[in-house]
């Protein structure tokens, strides 16, 4: 087990950014306060140790790309459709920056802030950030904690947020993961323990709920992604791939909603979580993101995010599970990354 943390550049020349890596006896994984994002998750592999975490390694990559790398995102993650909702009787007007839209907490969301970190040890690290109220026109002063902690071959990510006044929330981890530690995502297997999904409309926005049953996003079954990528399944089509909300079946915390493997790494990773829900998405508009770690060249379809949380739009939508924090109450959520090595792969 070791602790290391060092500095990460500065950000606008002043604030300083650090670097937190944490290790097991099974893997190495690195956290910035900058949008506290996972910036590395090193886990063993048939060729030993990969990175399989898209990510930078400076902070400049971080602060000049637009695609939430690693990064964590709220106060309300994904959309929130005609940039407004109303809460106990008040409209609030959010800014547009997805067409008429607001996407992943609106202009500077948590990813762009630099956060503070609250407490560090062995074997966890936790980012703390006061959202003020009013910021992205958001009501309520809200105080965020996101905890990591990296056990044996897990890596858990926990939220905590308390809100002075009752306002929306919904915080996710924006990581993009390519468990063969790069290359395209095609030849990955996913399964996601899902029985219904939300189509979207051309702007992104959930239509309904809808079976997952009969089309191309049942991932009941393990399930070869590049078959699914290149269906001409419409819903599929439109987002250039999958860009959707899937509603986890509840079950206990200790039964894994989601797998994912590579043949050519060997790499099998499970995720358990608490959130209602998961935004799968296979980075279909990776293309034009600068260099990554290493000069890595990040093209469409390089990652996938697993987006553990709630549903999007839910602030309009009273039939999807409740973004709702109450003042003074609140908001937990964890997702545990476990990984293993496929039993073909082990020496
Ligand atoms: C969204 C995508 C969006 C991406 C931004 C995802 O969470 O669902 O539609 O393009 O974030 O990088």
């Amino acid at each position: 087990m070791s602790f290391i943390i060092e500095d990460f550049g500065k950000l606008n020349g002043t604030e300083q950014v650090k670097r937190i890596t944490l290790s097991s006896d099974a893997i190495e994984c690195s956290f910035i306060t900058y949008g506290a994002c996972i910036q590395s998750i090193k886990v063993p592999s048939k060729d030993g140790l990969i990175d399989i975490a898209l990510g930078f390694d400076t902070l400049e990559g971080y602060v000049h790309q637009d695609k939430y790398m690693g990064a964590t995102v709220g106060r309300f993650a994904n959309r929130i459709s005609g940039a407004a909702f109303t809460l106990n009787g008040k409209e609030y007007l959010l800014a547009p920056n997805e067409g008429r839209n607001t996407l992943h907490g609106g202009l500077c969301g948590f990813d762009k802030k630099n956060w503070a970190i609250e407490d560090a040890d062995v074997n966890s690290v936790t980012f703390f950030y006061i959202s003020p109220d009013g910021e992205e026109s958001f009501p309520g002063s809200l105080s965020v904690r996101v905890r990591y902690t990296v056990d044996g071959n897990r890596l858990a990510v926990s939220y905590s947020a308390v809100s002075d006044q009752d306002t929306v929330v919904n915080i996710i981890n924006h990581s993009y993961l390519n468990l063969s530690g790069g290359g395209a995502v095609g030849d990955h297997f996913v399964r996601i323990d899902s029985d219904l999904y939300l189509p979207t409309d051309k702007e992104s926005i959930p239509i309904a709920a809808a079976p997952v049953a009969g089309t191309p996003m049942d991932l009941r079954q393990v399930s070869i992604l590049s078959e699914r990528l290149d269906s001409s399944f419409d819903q599929i089509k439109k987002a250039r791939g999958f860009d959707h909300c899937f509603i986890l079946n509840p079950s206990d915390f200790s039964a894994s909603k989601i797998t994912c493997c590579s043949d050519a790494s060997g790499v099998i990773m499970k995720l358990f979580t608490d959130a209602p829900a998961v935004q799968f998405y296979t980075g279909n508009f990776l293309e034009g993101c600068p260099a990554g770690k290493g000069g890595a060249v990040y093209s469409d379809r390089s990652g996938l995010c697993f987006e553990t949380g709630g549903c999007p739009d839910s602030p309009n939508r009273p039939e999807f599970p409740s973004a709702l924090l109450k003042a003074g109450e609140r908001f937990i959520q964890s997702t545990v990354f476990e990984f293993g090595l496929l039993p073909d792969s082990r020496k």
